[in-house]
């Protein structure tokens, strides 16, 4: 496709998902989480309700639901009283990978039905356990049935807008740096070409 066309797949591409969801997970002991804009319901049967979520194959939540077969999906609040929570959450799980380190280690959580953590800073949630999955190359998109769900906090859910310029950019610029490796991670696995060489060599 030529520049053109490009500007125009992501001209209509963004901004169709603006809510973050903060997923975790847990497997053999071991708990972790992510943020990701891909969350969604998956089943229009309001007395038995399905979730989606699309995991970049390159990140540690996507092996841990893989083996796990459960996830948490949670959406985060914007009154007064939850966005220093929010984005402490974004800035915990969005920021570095969990195999770096416990990421969840600092936040307020408890076990759910599943095992999985929940995340009791949040807005509300909704535990699944894993039905099926699409293996898209690059990612997997897990699907599921609902098992268990909660509010946990009054008003409205923080928008991708309002995290963005809560974050502020000294943390926007790096975790544009971060993801770096991310994307060639992905263009790897679809047997595309590679342009950060840099990174090629270090793999
Ligand atoms: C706003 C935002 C949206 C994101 N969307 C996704 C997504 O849709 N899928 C995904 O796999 N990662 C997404 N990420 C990136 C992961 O949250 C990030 O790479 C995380 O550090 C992965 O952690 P892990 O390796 O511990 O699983 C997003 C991050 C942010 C901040």
């Amino acid at each position: 496709m030529d520049q053109e066309q490009l500007d125009a797949v992501s001209f209509t591409m963004s901004g169709l998902r603006p809510i973050p969801v903060a997923v975790t997970t847990a497997h053999g002991g071991r708990s972790n989480g992510l943020i990701t804009l891909s969350g969604g319901p998956a089943s229009i049967v309001p007395e038995a309700p399905r979730a989606m979520i699309g995991i970049t194959k390159y990140n540690f939540s996507h092996d841990l639901i893989m083996a796990s077969g459960v996830f948490v999906m949670h959406v985060l609040g914007k009154s007064d009283e939850m966005l220093d929570d929010s984005i402490e959450i974004i800035r915990s799980l969005g920021g570095s990978s969990g195999r770096d380190g416990d990421k969840l280690a600092h936040l307020r959580t408890k076990a759910g039905v599943t095992s999985a953590p929940i995340l009791l800073d949040s807005l509300g949630y909704v535990e699944v356990r894993v039905t099926g999955r699409y293996d898209n190359d690059e990612n997997t998109t897990f699907y599921g049935d609902v098992v268990a769900s909660e509010r946990l906090g009054r008003g409205g859910k923080l928008d991708i807008g309002l995290a963005w310029a809560e974050l502020g950019t000294a943390w926007t610029d790096e975790y544009e740096r971060n993801h770096e490796p991310q994307v060639d991670h992905s263009r790897r696995m679809r047997g595309l070409p590679v342009h950060d060489t840099s990174s090629e060599v270090s793999s």
